[in-house]
């Protein structure tokens, strides 16, 4: 494999380097995801993260795997695994079908990599183009550099807003209960110098209403046939409270997040994790131990509570959703 280089995945030609997610902001520690059952503890233990990436990076451990030898039936049993790694993100499975059938593992890893970069190009250009100077910006999870290959899907439209010199400010939901905001997204808006605020989920509703937020942009883990679209659970009550306040919401997302074999939102599997990840955070707990908890990843958003939709090829309206864009731009 050809070295690459993103914010959180690396190759140096040999061997494949993710960024353990779930030490930042502290602790910058790469690790070895080269072999596909190391990369799918990474991923269920969200190491490495974001639904773009997980496609990617499975792709790159396959591709590696395939270069070091191993034979057609390991191959196959891997990639299978792979897939099955989380349930939601539907790019683990669009890149994972697209390793099964490859007659060249090693090239369709970096071809994987490199279309993703270049989606997220598409995005950010489309995308910025809807942000106006002076805007205050809402945003949930992360969806920036360490969630893709290239400069991300929501967080990727505000970087590049920013980089045109659009005085915008960042209101970032810190996301519980893993605090993808507050440790990861607030660790990308500090690197790259945008002026921008940590929040609580809880916080979100009280800036909206006191007009500090002009715009929401989210990412997406599937995006069905009709526009209903699932992110990290959160996302759904950020839509309904801009709603509420006349706030255009938009998701962004790469093709490859578009799932035209879900017909709506009702089809898409949401992923349940463990209650502990409810009743604390690392080492610290603060319910008692026991309490019962519910843990959805991720929630789905109705295409009802879309302003428009933001990928790679274009801004979709919510009319455009509604006629069925989706199936004529990503069939
Ligand atoms: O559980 P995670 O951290 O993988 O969830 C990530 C999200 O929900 C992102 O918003 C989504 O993957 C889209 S961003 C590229």
């Amino acid at each position: 494999m050809n070295p690459f280089d993103s914010l959180g995945l690396r190759h140096d030609g040999r061997t494949l380097w993710v960024l353990d997610q779930t030490r930042l902001p502290d602790e910058e520690m790469w690790l070895d995801g080269s072999d596909p059952e190391a990369m799918i503890a990474l991923i269920k233990r969200l190491a490495v993260r974001g639904a773009p990436l997980i496609g990617v990076a499975a792709a790159a451990s396959l591709g590696t795997f395939a270069a070091r030898g191993a034979s057609a039936t390991e191959y196959a049993a891997a990639c299978a695994a792979l897939r099955a790694a989380r349930p939601t993100a539907v790019n683990l499975m669009w890149a994972m079908d697209r390793m099964k059938t490859a007659t060249d593992p090693v090239a369709e890893a970096q071809a994987i990599f490199e279309e993703d970069v270049r989606l997220c190009e598409g995005m950010a250009r489309h995308g910025a183009e809807l942000i106006q100077d002076g805007e205050g910006l809402l945003t949930h999870c992360n969806t920036g550099g360490l969630a893709t290959a290239g400069i991300g899907t929501a967080l990727g439209v505000i970087r590049r807003a920013h980089e045109q010199g659009k005085r915008i400010h960042v209101y970032a939901d810190e996301t519980r209960p893993l605090l993808q905001g507050g440790r990861l997204t607030a660790w990308e808006l500090r690197k790259l110098g945008i002026p921008s605020t940590l929040i609580t989920d809880s916080m979100a509703a009280l800036l909206l209403r006191d007009d500090k937020v002009q715009r929401v942009l989210v990412g997406s883990d599937r995006v069905a046939a009709n526009g209903d679209f699932a992110n990290k659970v959160g996302t759904y009550g950020v839509a309904v409270q801009a709603r509420h306040h006349g706030v255009p919401f938009h998701p962004v997302a790469p093709f490859s997040t578009v799932d035209l074999a879900c017909p709506n939102g009702a089809a898409i599997p949401i992923e349940l994790r463990g209650e502990a990840e409810v009743r604390g955070f690392g080492s610290l707990r603060w319910a008692p131990e026991g309490m019962p908890a519910w843990n959805p990843s991720f929630d789905v958003t109705p295409v009802d509570l879309v302003t428009s939709l933001v990928l790679d090829c274009g801004v979709f309206s919510r009319e455009d959703l509604n006629v069925g864009v989706l199936t004529k731009v990503c069939g």
